[in-house]
C-alpha cells in the first residue's frame, strides 16, 4: 500500500465495499429523549437486538433482548426501576449487570444459585444527548452470557471550547451498508450535485480544490484551512466573528466517527457524526452539533437545524436511490483523488482487522501528509 503518498494518476480501481461490521467499539443507540424512565425501548446495533431503559435514578442500561432462559425478548417484560422481569416465567434480572435475581418456579428446598445466571448486559452511557452502547466481539455460537467486562475505550464526545454552548441533533435511517453510508459521508465530489440550494451554492460554483490530509491514530484528518469561499454562510461567519481566519478540521476515525470543528476567534462550531450499522444492509446517521455562535440569537438553533436537516435529507434520499442500483451488485470504482478518502477508509478497516488477527500493532495505511486535488 505504498502508493498512498503519490498523486500518480492510477487507473480506477474496482472496489467492492464489504459490509463487515466492526465490533468492540462504542456505538450510538438512541437519542436520549427516546429513553423514558421506567419504560423499555428496543434498539438494534450490529444485528444485535437490545432492550434499553432508564433506572429509577435516570441511569441508562442496555441488555441483550433475549431472556437467557428460553429466549423471550426481555422487551416484552416488565421493568420496575431496578430489575427487568421476563414475561414468560418471571425470571428477574438486575438491569445494569444482567445478573439473575429471582427464578419464581424454584421451591424453598431447590438450591439453584440464580446469581450465576446472566442476561447479556452491555456497557451503556449517556453523552451529548445520546445513549451509547459498547458492542463487544460476538460470543461463540451457543455460549451463554457472563458478567460483562469493562470496555477498553471511552465514549467519543463532541469537542467543546467554552462552558456555554447550544446542542442539537439529527438522525436519519439509510437503507445501505455501513460502508456505503460512511464513504457517502466523506465523499467530496457529490456536493455540487446533491447539495444544491440557492442559499448554499450552485452547480456552477464547482472549482478545483486542494486539501491537505494527514494520518491520525485510527483515521485521517483534513487539516486546518479556510473553508471554500463559494458558500455564503462562511462569508457571513467571517464577517460576524470579526476573525481574520476561520479554521476547520475534519477527522475521520474508525469505526464510524466524523468530527468537524470550525473555529473563528472566540466562536466555534463542532459536530460529531456517526454512521451506525443496524443490520448488514441498513445504517443510521446521527449528527450532534454544539456551538457558541449566535447564542443570543433566538432563531439560530432552528436555522442551523434546518440547514443540517436539509443536507442530511439530501444524503438520505440519494442513498435510498443508490440502494436500488446496489441491489443487483454492480461493479464499483473508486477513483483518485476524489475517492481517496474512501480508499483510506477501506484500508484502515482492513489494517484494523489484520492487527486484531495478528495481535500486532495496527499498520496505518498513510505514511505521511498528502495533498488531494479534486473539483467540487
Ligand atoms: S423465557 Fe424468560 S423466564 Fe423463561
Ligand atoms: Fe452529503
Amino acid at each position: 500500500m505504498g502508493e498512498i503518498t503519490t498523486l500518480a494518476n492510477e487507473p480506477p480501481q474496482r472496489e467492492m465495499p464489504d459490509s463487515l461490521m466492526l465490533f468492540s467499539f462504542w456505538y450510538r443507540a438512541l437519542p436520549s429523549v427516546q429513553l423514558v424512565r421506567n419504560r423499555l425501548q428496543k434498539a438494534v446495533l450490529l444485528e444485535t437486538p437490545l432492550v434499553l431503559g432508564r433506572d429509577a435514578q435516570g441511569r441508562p442500561f442496555a441488555l441483550h433482548d433475549a431472556c437467557p432462559h428460553r429466549g423471550m425478548p426481555l422487551s416484552c417484560g416488565h421493568f420496575d426501576g431496578n430489575n427487568v422481569e421476563c414475561s414468560y416465567h418471571g425470571w428477574k434480572f438486575e438491569a445494569h449487570s444482567g445478573q439473575c435475581q429471582l427464578i419464581p418456579s424454584l421451591t424453598a428446598d431447590q438450591k439453584l444459585k440464580v446469581d450465576r445466571f446472566y442476561a447479556g448486559a452491555y456497557a451503556c452511557e449517556e453523552h451529548d444527548d445520546y445513549i451509547w452502547v459498547f458492542i463487544p466481539e460476538p460470543a461463540p455460537a451457543g455460549a451463554g452470557f457472563t458478567k460483562a467486562a469493562e470496555p477498553p475505550t471511552t465514549v467519543p464526545q463532541v469537542p467543546k471550547f467554552s462552558d456555554k454552548y447550544k446542542i442539537a441533533h439529527l438522525t436519519a435511517d439509510m437503507p445501505v451498508t455501513v460502508d456505503h453510508g460512511i464513504i457517502g459521508l466523506m465523499d467530496p465530489a457529490h456536493g455540487p450535485f446533491v447539495h444544491q440550494a440557492w442559499w448554499w451554492r450552485s452547480q456552477h460554483s464547482i472549482h478545483e480544490k486542494h486539501k491537505n490530509f494527514e494520518p491520525i491514530p485510527n483515521g485521517f484528518r483534513m487539516s486546518a484551512h479556510t473553508p471554500s469561499s463559494n458558500s455564503a454562510p462562511y462569508k457571513l461567519l467571517r464577517l460576524y466573528a470579526d476573525a481574520d481566519s476561520i479554521t476547520t478540521t475534519i477527522d475521520f476515525v474508525l469505526p464510524n466517527l466524523r468530527l468537524e470543528t470550525i473555529r473563528a476567534g472566540k466562536y466555534w462550531f463542532s459536530s460529531l457524526t456517526t454512521v451506525t450499522p443496524i443490520t448488514r444492509n441498513q445504517c443510521r446517521i446521527d449528527v450532534v452539533a454544539c456551538w457558541n455562535l449566535f447564542r443570543w440569537f433566538p432563531f439560530a438553533p432552528e436555522l442551523l437545524k434546518f440547514v443540517f436537516a436539509k443536507f442530511v435529507e439530501q444524503d438520505r434520499q440519494t442513498m435510498e436511490d443508490q440502494a436500488e442500483g446496489l441491489k443487483h451488485h454492480p461493479h464499483l470504482m473508486l477513483i483518485d483523488d476524489a475517492d481517496r478518502p474512501a480508499k483510506w477508509y477501506f484500508q484502515l478497516k482492513a489494517a484494523h482487522l489484520e492487527s486484531k488477527r495478528t495481535g500486532e500493532e495496527m499498520k496505518h495505511p498513510m505514511q505521511g501528509p498528502v495533498t488531494l486535488k479534486w473539483r467540487s
